[in-house]
């Protein structure tokens, strides 16, 4: 296995923290000069262990590869439009990324990529109660640039969110990149066995 798209990390400190480590970290913004918005793209051995995908409705204009049969760009609103398949979903990050999640979860036929930042509301939110499995990537991407380059290694560890059971296949079927899968009992069941127990 290749494992240039990942770095060890051992006993480092700034993964842990606010938003504001992720911009002290050596992770770099590449701005998409058309349209002024940040591009972190998926390693393509990402794509490769877990594809093939049905849509990606958040991919760059000018692609270096294909992430899915079917793209949605900025230019089209992936948000807006159907999803339709199995849905990949590295969403833009930011304040935006729980609406990506809500709609992951809506669909619930979708691998989602993003920060293991567990204690966020888009996490506790759109991840806990509504995922089936997660796997947590050892070590840390390396995201790449539009040109198809690597960029420098994220600022933070990165976690796979399968909605749904194909999504979760996915993931259980993986054996090429390092990490660690859980299943996950959605918290919404946890309360309604809870709620059960009490009568
Ligand atoms: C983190 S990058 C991931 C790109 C790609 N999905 C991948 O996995 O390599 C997020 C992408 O979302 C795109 N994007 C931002 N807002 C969008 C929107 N409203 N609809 C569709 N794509 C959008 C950006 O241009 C960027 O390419």
């Amino acid at each position: 296995m290749k494992k240039s798209f990942i770095r060890k990390i051992a006993g480092d400190t700034d993964s842990v923290g606010s938003h504001k480590t992720i911009k002290l970290g050596n992770f770099r913004h590449d701005r998409n000069l058309e349209h002024g918005k940040e591009e972190w793209l998926t390693p393509p051995e990402i794509i490769r262990a877990f594809g093939p995908f049905d849509l990606d409705p958040c991919a760059p204009v000018k692609r270096p590869w294909a992430t899915a049969v079917n793209h949605y760009t900025i230019e089209d609103d992936g948000l807006l439009r159907p999803w339709h398949g199995l849905v990949w979903c590295n969403p833009p990050y930011g304040p935006k990324t729980g609406d990506w999640l809500a709609k992951c979860a809506a669909h619930g036929n979708c691998l989602a990529l993003v920060f293991a930042r567990t204690e966020t509301q888009a996490f506790q939110k759109w991840v806990w109660p509504f995922a089936k499995s997660l796997f947590f990537i050892s070590g840390r991407l390396s995201f790449c640039h539009v040109s198809g380059d690597p960029g420098g290694t994220a600022g933070a560890p990165s976690v796979l969110i399968a909605y749904g059971d194909l999504a979760d296949q996915r993931l259980r079927d993986n054996q090429i990149i390092a990490g660690q899968y859980l299943q996950s009992l959605p918290s919404k069941l946890i309360r309604l066995r809870l709620k059960n127990s009490n009568k």
